[in-house]
């Protein structure tokens, strides 16, 4: 079965259909998901969702867009969520230099969030857009402070960077968009060691081909699952074992 690894069910497209949609994640080959917070609000959600369900972990953390509006209160707040035990990462967090959020507060957010996922023994969740170089830099300067597991979420890098990582040993987790017309990524993805490789569906954006348009759910994992197998050459059954040992081993979910 399939593990979601960034999912964020409590999006107001999604939050009023979570029964229904947990309902049918065996009938989908999705054994669980990880709901992923991206600011206060969704990260103090995603604890109570993930003590609601089961098949529910939860991820704490204020992504980049918080970088102007957080307080020190929000990191405290963050890091006393984080000792839930159900919470298995800090994320997701990060650089978007797509946007206009300031870059030397989204640095700073990042490397608190970094400091404190280290004190918390805790892996990270990383969002990254077009800030592949100031990313590689504060990685370089704060790896002493990542000792238990990166993860670059739904990356979209090229490959160089792949080989520009090596030095952390990352994860990687691909989504939806690797099943879009004209977004071959299947060389990215033969980049990546077997041993690092997740998915995830991000939803409710990026829903997989053949649902595109539609809102998406960690239901539609297995077309994920299914165009890494062709892109690998590998059968769906050995992209299901080893995506989900590795998320079990990233997120340390026994
Ligand atoms: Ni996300």
């Amino acid at each position: 079965m399939l593990i979601d690894s960034h999912a964020h069910l409590l999006d107001e497209r999604l939050r009023d259909n979570i029964p229904a949609i947990v309902a049918d994640f065996a009938k989908n080959d999705v054994e669980m998901s990880v709901e992923i917070g991206a600011d206060m609000d969704s990260s103090r959600g995603a604890v109570k969702l993930a003590d609601s369900y089961k098949n529910i972990y939860a991820a704490v953390g204020l992504h980049p867009e918080s970088a102007e509006s957080f307080s020190e209160d929000d990191i405290k707040e963050i890091a006393m969520l984080a000792k839930n035990s159900k919470v298995v990462a800090i994320g997701e967090i990060g650089l978007d230099y797509h946007y206009d959020y300031d870059k030397t507060a989204q640095k700073s957010l990042l490397i608190k969030q970094i400091i404190l996922a280290d004190s918390l023994n805790l892996p990270v969740i990383i969002h990254l857009r077009d800030a592949y170089l100031d990313m590689e830099n504060i990685l370089k300067e704060y790896k002493k402070y990542i000792n238990n597991g990166i993860l670059f979420h739904c990356y979209s890098g090229s490959r160089e960077m792949i080989d520009r990582f090596a030095f952390l040993d990352p994860y990687y987790a691909f989504g939806g968009a690797i099943t879009f017309k004209n977004n071959n990524r299947a060389e990215v993805i033969k980049a990546v060691k077997k041993d690092r490789l997740m998915l995830e569906t991000d939803c409710p954006y990026l829903t997989p081909v053949p649902h595109r348009g539609e809102i998406n759910t960690p239901n539609n994992l297995k077309f994920v699952a299914e165009r890494i197998a062709l892109d690998l050459g590998m059968s769906y059954d050995e992209i299901a074992k080893i995506t989900t040992e590795n998320t079990k081993r990233f997120y340390n979910i026994k």
